[in-house]
């Protein structure tokens, strides 16, 4: 190491600079979180060492991740790993990345149902697994079938389901969430289905942002044209799958709700409730088979 090593506050600085320069939502976090990765420190830790000098090789490993976020590449994706509902996840860009709004279907959950419940559940479009996983974390005695047409997904899915030690209660499906008889789910045998499909119509994605459109799976997010095909094609069969007065949790997007209870209502639900988020828009649309 020569004597002017740059020092963890200096690179942070440049990084945060660099970061800005390019148009990185919360550089100075990114920063952080890269410089963080790179030395396998907190960022804490980075604070109470900025002092310390940086060796050749780490100042290496931090320039290709600081580099790696400023061409827009998910501070998630470049980490491995995301935070939902308070449980840490481990991310690929198979999976789409855990999303804080998605946290209100388990929060409805925990307000319907009693932390001993043996629920019998499903999870339509698994992803990371962070509903499935999150939800037989919170109910102990539940058991889960968690479906992904995507197989990179599932492989996220199920090694999230090891990590929290719920492996043994959920069963990792590859199939279409539409065919839930296909994929052996007898008829109203589900105290809970729970998804979070893809929403996002044609027109609104050509608008996501290229964080977004160039990092997350595309059939993760849009399902065609109007954005409501996979809603329409899981309710039927989520409807069929749920015990009488089985509940439903389904995310849509915030201009969906009207369109939402109309498919509902027409696939045998009653008492369509629509939720909002934390920012104020629809969100989650509960609802009793
Ligand atoms: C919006 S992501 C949700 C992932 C995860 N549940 C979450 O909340 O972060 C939708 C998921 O549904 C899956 N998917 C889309 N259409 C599907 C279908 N017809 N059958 C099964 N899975 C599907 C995608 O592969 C993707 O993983």
């Amino acid at each position: 190491m020569s004597a002017g090593a740059p020092t963890v506050r200096e690179i942070l600085q440049k990084s945060a600079d660099f970061l800005a320069d390019r148009g990185v939502d919360s550089p100075a976090l990114s920063a952080q979180l890269m410089l963080g990765k790179a030395l396998r420190l907190t960022r804490l830790d980075l604070l109470l060492q900025s002092d310390r000098p940086l060796t050749e090789a780490e100042l290496a490993a931090a320039r290709e991740l600081v580099r790696r976020r400023g061409r827009g590449e998910p501070a998630a994706y470049i980490l491995g790993e995301k935070e939902f509902y308070g449980l840490a996840f481990s991310v690929t860009p198979a999976c789409l990345i855990p999303r804080p709004e998605t946290e209100h279907i388990v929060e409805e959950a925990e307000a319907r149902f009693p932390r001993d419940a043996a629920l019998a559940f499903a999870d339509l479009g698994t992803g990371s697994g962070c509903l499935a996983v999150t939800l037989a974390v919170r109910f102990p005695q539940a058991r889960g079938l968690a479906v992904d047409r995507s197989p990179g997904a599932l492989a996220v899915a199920r090694d999230n389901a090891a990590r929290h030690g719920v492996g043994e209660r959920l069963s990792l499906v590859q199939g279409d969430f539409a065919d839930l008889a296909g994929l052996g789910v007898a008829q109203g045998s589900l105290d809970l289905v729970a998804a979070n499909p893809p929403y996002v119509s044609e027109a609104e994605y050509a608008d996501v942002s290229p964080e977004v459109r160039n990092f997350e799976p595309r059939g993760a997010l849009t399902p065609g044209p109007t954005g409501l095909e996979a809603i329409a094609a899981l309710a039927p069969g989520a409807h069929a799958a749920l015990k009488p007065g089985g509940l439903l949790l389904l995310e849509m997007g915030m201009t969906q709700a009207a369109a939402v209870r109309g498919i509902l209502e027409q696939a045998g639900f009653a008492e369509v409730r629509i939720r909002k988020d934390l920012a104020g828009r629809d969100r989650v649309a509960v609802a009793r088979a």
